[in-house]
């Protein structure tokens, strides 16, 4: 079939296989480019593995390390005549390059925060690893069900206290209008906690802890966000951020179980991704943040991101440097002085009619797309393209 883009609100309802194999080979050359890893995890277990931060932390130690790599994702593959989910060919194009380069690859496509699937993972780790000596924790879902009550949560992105007015992009008029959003409710807030927060990663490591098939030495780290004042009442300050500080009091906890050093919180960029652009407000500030983070030569995408943390942190031999809160920071560049205050300028100016002239618009929207695999160079959009591909490793 010829595959072409959906697009319906914040989300694209196509992927196209070629495009995103593309932008898989490109993030695996990019890392090839920068030279192997000084201390490089062996065996790396990575939670949302198909796309955004998760991929990029795949991607990562694998080809910059020779890592062999478990990834867990929720994607659906494409069918006869309906395409599957962008991470879904992200992950069949990850474990081809994989397989050619000698790279040990296993994916889990189904629901992380389930038993099942936990015990699936580890009995692979048992049968062909052994033991993990990394585990990345890159989950961002709209729900989960509790494994032990059957109970569904879902999180929302609400302010706390009271309602929240800002300025905001519409990305399918490039309008720029405003948004008003009541505060989130006690419960909505508890549900976020529960979704968002760090109860399922500690039940991982706890789980892996269990079986024997965490390495003597591990690290684990999983992401949150930090960003500006003006998004604070709807992300740090919101429902949000109150799952993040769960997040940041979960590796408190673990590290207090298994030793300093084993989890830390890695604060990182706002980047495009299937999850960011749910989130309001954020793309009209990505959107400024890029075309300031690219005048300075300072921007970067996920790849550029995890490869900082990994060479400078996770895998460079000696200790992640950390903030006053024990966080590393790969968001130093975005939170720069310099950076923030052009941003906070051009967000007091900024209106339909001048966003393409002092925004990133333009690239915003070219990497929304390339998400799923559309408006790559060297892909011919309009061949006949089979959207049921496999993944080697099921094959
Ligand atoms: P994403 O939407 O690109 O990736 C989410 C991943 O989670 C995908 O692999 C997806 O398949 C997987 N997933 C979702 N529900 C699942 C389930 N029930 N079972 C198994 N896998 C499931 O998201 P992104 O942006 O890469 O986010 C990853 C983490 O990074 C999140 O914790 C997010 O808060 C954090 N982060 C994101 C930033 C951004 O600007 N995008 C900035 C800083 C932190």
């Amino acid at each position: 079939m010829i595959i072409a883009p959906k697009i319906r609100g914040f989300i694209c309802t196509t992927a196209h296989p070629e495009g995103c194999a593309a932008n898989v080979r490109a993030q695996i050359d990019y890392v090839k480019s920068r030279g192997p890893l000084a201390d490089p995890p062996k065996n790396v277990l990575v939670i949302g593995a198909s796309t955004g931060y998760g991929l990029a932390s795949r991607i990562v130690p694998a080809f910059g390390g020779g890592a062999a790599t478990i990834g867990v994702f929720f994607e659906k593959p494409g069918v006869e005549n309906k395409t599957g989910s962008a991470g879904w060919y992200n992950s069949v194009a990850f474990e081809e390059a994989a397989s050619e380069a000698g790279l040990y690859a296993k994916s889990f496509n189904g629901d992380a925060f389930s038993k099942e699937v936990k015990e699936a993972v580890i009995a692979a780790i048992k049968a062909d690893l052994g033991q993990v000596d990394s585990i990345v924790y890159s989950l961002a879902s709209p729900r989960r069900t509790d494994p032990a009550t059957g109970e569904v949560y879902k999180s929302v992105l609400k302010p706390i206290g009271g309602s929240y007015s800002q300025k905001n992009l519409n990305t399918d008029t490039a309008e720029v209008n405003s948004v008003s959003i009541d505060p989130a409710s006690e419960e909505e807030i508890a549900h976020t906690v529960k979704v968002m927060g760090g109860e399922d990663w500690e039940l991982w490591i706890e789980a892996l802890a269990s079986a024997g098939a965490l390495a003597d030495g591990f690290t684990t780290v999983a992401y949150s966000y930090i960003g500006p004042d003006l998004t604070y009442p709807i992300y740090t300050n919101g429902t949000i951020g109150r799952a993040k500080e769960h997040l940041e009091q979960s590796a408190v906890r673990i590290n207090s179980r298994f030793g300093a050093g084993s989890a830390y919180v890695s604060v990182n960029k706002a980047l495009v991704t299937q999850a960011s652009s749910a989130i309001p407000v954020v793309p009209l500030y990505i959107s400024l943040l890029y075309k300031v983070m690219k005048e300075a030569d300072l921007h970067e995408g996920c790849i550029e991101q995890i490869q900082r943390l990994f060479a400078e942190h996770l895998a460079s031999g000696g200790a992640p440097v950390l903030d006053e809160k024990g966080r590393i920071r790969i968001d130093d560049w975005e939170m720069r002085p310099d950076i923030q205050a052009a941003v906070a300028s051009a967000w007091h100016t900024v209106t339909t009619e001048n966003l393409s002239a002092i925004s990133d618009f333009s690239g915003y929207r070219k990497e929304f797309l390339r998400l799923f695999g559309f408006g790559l160079e060297g892909v011919d959009y309009e061949a006949d393209t089979n959207p049921e591909v496999s993944l080697p490793s099921e094959k």
